[in-house]
C-alpha cells in the first residue's frame, strides 16, 4: 500500500467523517505539509478532498479513474486483482504490459489496467479503438496447469464473467457470439483477446484481455454501426470500476470452479447466454470459409457448425458472421 492508499484508508469516504491533518500525519509519520501534498495529488487523480481548517479533510467523491485503489475497493477475490495492479494512463496495449509482466515472473492475478491504449489489439491482428477514460482496458496473468488445447475455454469462462458483470451492473440485453464477442441488440460491446505463452507443449502463462465499451459516446466512422456501449444503448454512465469487480469477482469464482468441476458448468451458463446456437452462420478461418448452421458448443469449447448435407464441423477458431 502506498502513502496515498493509507490516506484514502483513513478518509473512507462510507463514514464522510472529518479527519483531522494532525491526526493523519501522527498515523502516517508524516509531515502536515506531506499530508496536504498528497492529497493535492489525490485530487489530480480525481478524488473529491474537501478540507477545512481546524476540522481536516473529508473524502466526497471517490476517483472514476481505474486506479488499483479503486479495483481494489469492495473487491471480492483471492487472487485476481489481489496481486500487483499495474495501472497506466496510458500505454500501447495492456496484453503486451502484461506479457512482459508473465515474462519476468508476475504471479496469477497479475492485473494491468490503462486509460486509454495506443496500440490495442483486437483478434487476427485488428486494432482495438481506445479512447481515454471512457471504457475499460484490462488485462489478467493467469498461469493455469492444463493443456495448451484448453486454452480457448478461458476465453469463454472470461466471456461469461463479462457478460454477468455488464448484467448485473445495466439493463441490457447482452448475448454472447463465439467465441469472445459480447454483443447488445447485434453491436459489439466488448471482446475478449486471450494469448497464450507456452514452452514444450506447456503453458507457461495466459493473458486475459478484456476491453469493455463502457462510456464510450461515440466510435469512428469504420466501426459506428458494429459498436456500442453501455452509455449509447441506456443513455447512463456506468462505474468502471464496479464493473471491474464484478468481472473479476464472477471470473475467478467461474476458474475455480473449472478446475475443480470441469468445464461443464460454465459451458451451459455459456450456451444461455450465446445467441449463436441455431443460426445460420459463415466461419471465415485462415483457409477456409464454411457456411452453414450452428448446433452446439462442445465440451471442448468448438463451434460445431452443420453444413448443408448434414456433416458436422468442429472450427477450434475463426470469425462468425450471422445470415
Ligand atoms: C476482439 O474482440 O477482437 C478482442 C478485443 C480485446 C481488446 C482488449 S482491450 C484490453 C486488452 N489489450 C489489448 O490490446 N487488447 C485487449
Amino acid at each position: 500500500m502506498s502513502t496515498k492508499d493509507d490516506i484514502l484508508a483513513y478518509l473512507g469516504k462510507d463514514s464522510g467523517c472529518w479527519v483531522s491533518g494532525e491526526h493523519l500525519s501522527r498515523r502516517l509519520g508524516l509531515s502536515r505539509s506531506a499530508v496536504s501534498k498528497h492529497v493535492r495529488s489525490l485530487r489530480k487523480m480525481g478524488y473529491v478532498i474537501e478540507s477545512r481548517p481546524r476540522r481536516g479533510y473529508v473524502l466526497q467523491e471517490r476517483s472514476p479513474a481505474l486506479l488499483p485503489a479503486e479495483i481494489r475497493h469492495g473487491l471480492q477475490t483471492a487472487v485476481f486483482g489481489k496481486q500487483q495492479i499495474q495501472y497506466f494512463v496510458e500505454t500501447d496495449s495492456t496484453n503486451t504490459r502484461a506479457r512482459k509482466l508473465a515474462l519476468e515472473g508476475a504471479p496469477e492475478g497479475t492485473l494491468v489496467a490503462a486509460e486509454t491504449q495506443t496500440g490495442g489489439k483486437g483478434r487476427l491482428g485488428r486494432a482495438w479503438y481506445s479512447p481515454t477514460g471512457r471504457a475499460v482496458y484490462l488485462s489478467l496473468i493467469l498461469r493455469p496447469r492444463m493443456s495448451p488445447l484448453d486454452v480457448p475455454k478461458i476465453t469463454l469462462i472470461a466471456a461469461v464473467a463479462a457478460a454477468e458483470a455488464v448484467l448485473a451492473v445495466a439493463s441490457v440485453a447482452v448475448r454472447i457470439k463465439w467465441p469472445n464477442d459480447l454483443l447488445v441488440h447485434g453491436k459489439k460491446i466488448a471482446g475478449i483477446l486471450t494469448e497464450a505463452g507456452t514452452e514444450a507443449d506447456v503453458i507457461g502463462h495466459v493473458i486475459v484481455g478484456l476491453g469493455l465499451n463502457v462510456n464510450t459516446e461515440a466510435f469512428p466512422a469504420p466501426i459506428r454501426n458494429t459498436a456500442t456501449s453501455l452509455f449509447l444503448e441506456t443513455g447512463v454512465r456506468f462505474s468502471r470500476t464496479r464493473l471491474v469487480r464484478e468481472y473479476l469477482n464472477r471470473f475467478e469464482k467461474a476458474y475455480v470452479r473449472t478446475a475443480r468441476e470441469g468445464f461443464a458448468p460454465v459451458m451451459e451458463r455459456w450456451k444461455a447466454l450465446s445467441d449463436a446456437l441455431g443460426r445460420q452462420v459463415a466461419v471465415e478461418m485462415l483457409e477456409e470459409r464454411l457456411v452453414g448452421r450452428v448446433r452446439d458448443i462442445d465440451a471442448d469449447g468448438f463451434l460445431v457448425v452443420e453444413e448443408e448435407g448434414g456433416r458436422l464441423r468442429r472450427v477450434f477458431s475463426g470469425d462468425v458472421f450471422y445470415l
